[in-house]
């Protein structure tokens, strides 16, 4: 038994739908600890796409128990929506729990989000503008409303009675916004909660009931380790810690019963919203990147920028989540390419600079060093082996697997389920696949 954490890498998007519908396989349960409909995990099966925010990317497995955590925000109006989507596809979602103590995305919350973000003009955050930072600030401030209260209608009414006058007055007074109307308000959501009833529960006994049963929990991550709101590259985050430690905090598990913590990253970078993002590409190659790996926002469709690998970010991400391996996604993307950079280390203010530096102002300053290495020209999404691997897509991964000094267990070259290769099974194979832990030569050689 293994109970394992599935969180990105980078900036989000790196395709950890994909990845934890792969691993949901051999998971009995599939938890969704943090984040709210900000999210988009895709996730292709036989040609169908599913297009997940809220519900665990394990939906698709019939007998896989999937619970929507304590520390997410949950909209319920995209969540109906979402269950819809799924029912008119066939899928159960009979297995579906969710968290009476998430927090409810109201409808201020988004009308805040969009206004706020107005405001700030060029200071905007490029958020998705699903009222998720409101939703938050409201959990800290506790002033928020969870999934208990929609389920009492009497509490529910007095709670929205006194929130929406008090948001009325900021969205009136300081953005010059129509009022909302109370009663409205608590008839929507009193709607929604009767629809949603069947699915609450107390989701942290459930999942402690998982694991006294031994049984397989895979935690799944939403945005990335850049995102996060401690430890990103703040204040262009999200409102949540999307990273592994975050996991357990919105589980509500300890982190004894972590087993594996599998990070996600593309094969290159890419970011959505504002923000530095040190190795973005302007030009062709950029282009190329985004039109070759489809890079539009799953939420919002807003276009990702696209940029090389950043090793420094690589190996930010293996510290602050304790990584034991990496899920390299979107290798495809690359086929095309005669020369791929890799960003080794920082330039700052005349000094290398090889560690993703904390101070936001600084990372705003950091100008990339790179290694240029051979691209292979040919496609690689029939590839299922690493020796089907054209062998400077192999030299590729090996570097990057030294350059973070992190073991590459999988290497995913096409959205379906099939077009992966799964060097090391990640969650009860050895911790270290691709580089073992002294460095000492690769487990798998080129032909050279
Ligand atoms: P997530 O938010 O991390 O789950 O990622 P998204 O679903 O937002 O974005 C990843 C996109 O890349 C989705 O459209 C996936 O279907 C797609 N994808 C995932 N893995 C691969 C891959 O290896 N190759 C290609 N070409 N596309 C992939
Ligand atoms: P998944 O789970 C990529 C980004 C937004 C914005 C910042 C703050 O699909 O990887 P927010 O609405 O959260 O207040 O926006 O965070 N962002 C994401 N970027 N993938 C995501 O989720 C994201 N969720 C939020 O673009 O820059
Ligand atoms: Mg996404």
């Amino acid at each position: 038994m293994a109970n394992v954490i599935v969180i990105g890498a980078q900036w989000g998007d790196e395709g950890k739908g994909k990845i934890t519908d792969l691993l949901s396989r051999s998971a009995d349960v599939v938890v969704r600890p943090q984040g709210g409909v900000n999210a988009g995990h895709t996730i292709v099966v036989q040609g169908q796409t599913f297009k997940l925010h809220l519900i665990p990317s394990g939906i698709l497995y019939p007998d896989t128990e999937c619970i929507i955590g304590s520390g997410t925000v949950i909209d319920p109006k995209v969540l109906l929506e979402e269950l819809a989507q799924l029912h008119a596809l066939k899928v159960s979602t009979q297995n579906l729990f969710i968290s009476q103590t998430a927090h409810v995305t109201m409808p201020y919350h988004r009308l805040l989000d969009k206004a706020s973000e107005e405001r700030r003009g060029k200071q905007k955050i490029g958020t998705t503008g699903r009222g998720i930072g409101p939703t938050y600030a409201d959990k800290s401030e506790r002033t928020g409303i969870r999934i208990v209260d929609l389920m009492n209608p009497d509490e529910l009414k007095e709670k929205l009675e006194w929130t929406i006058k008090y948001k009325n007055v900021i969205l009136e007074k300081l953005y010059n916004l129509a009022p909302l109307d109370p009663q409205s308000v608590i008839d929507e959501y009193l709607d929604y909660a009767e629809q949603l009833r069947p699915y609450v529960v107390d989701s942290s006994l459930k999942i402690y009931e998982a694991i006294i049963e031994r049984k397989n929990i895979l935690f799944e991550g939403a945005q990335g380790t850049l995102l996060d709101l401690d430890h990103g590259t703040y204040p262009y985050v999200t409102s949540s810690n999307p990273i592994a430690g975050g996991a357990c905090v919105g589980a509500g598990v300890g982190p004894t019963v972590i087993d594996r913590v599998i990070g996600v990253a593309k094969a290159y970078t890419t970011r959505v919203g504002e923000g530095p993002f040190p190795t973005e590409l302007h030009g062709e190659i950029g282009a190329l990147l985004g039109s070759r790996g489809a890079e539009f926002g799953t939420t919002t469709g807003r276009p990702r920028r696209c940029g090389w690998f950043d090793g420094v970010i690589g190996r930010y991400a293996v510290r602050i989540n304790g990584l034991d391996c990496l899920a390299i996604t979107k290798l495809d993307v690359l086929d095309e390419l005669a020369e791929i950079k890799v960003c080794v280390a920082y330039e700052l203010d005349g000094q290398i600079c090889n560690h993703f530096p904390s101070n936001a102002s600084q990372f705003a300053r950091c100008n990339p060093i790179y290694e240029t290495l051979p691209g292979w020209q040919q496609s690689t999404e029939n590839c299922r082996t690493l020796e089907d691997l054209p062998k400077e897509a192999l030299n590729y991964l090996k570097f990057l697997a030294e350059l973070m000094a992190v073991s590459i267990a999988i290497v995913s070259l096409g959205a379906s389920r099939d077009q992966t290769i799964i060097v090391e099974d990640p969650i009860h194979g050895p911790k270290r696949a691709l580089l073992d832990v002294n460095g000492d030569p690769l487990s798998v050689t080129t032909d050279e």
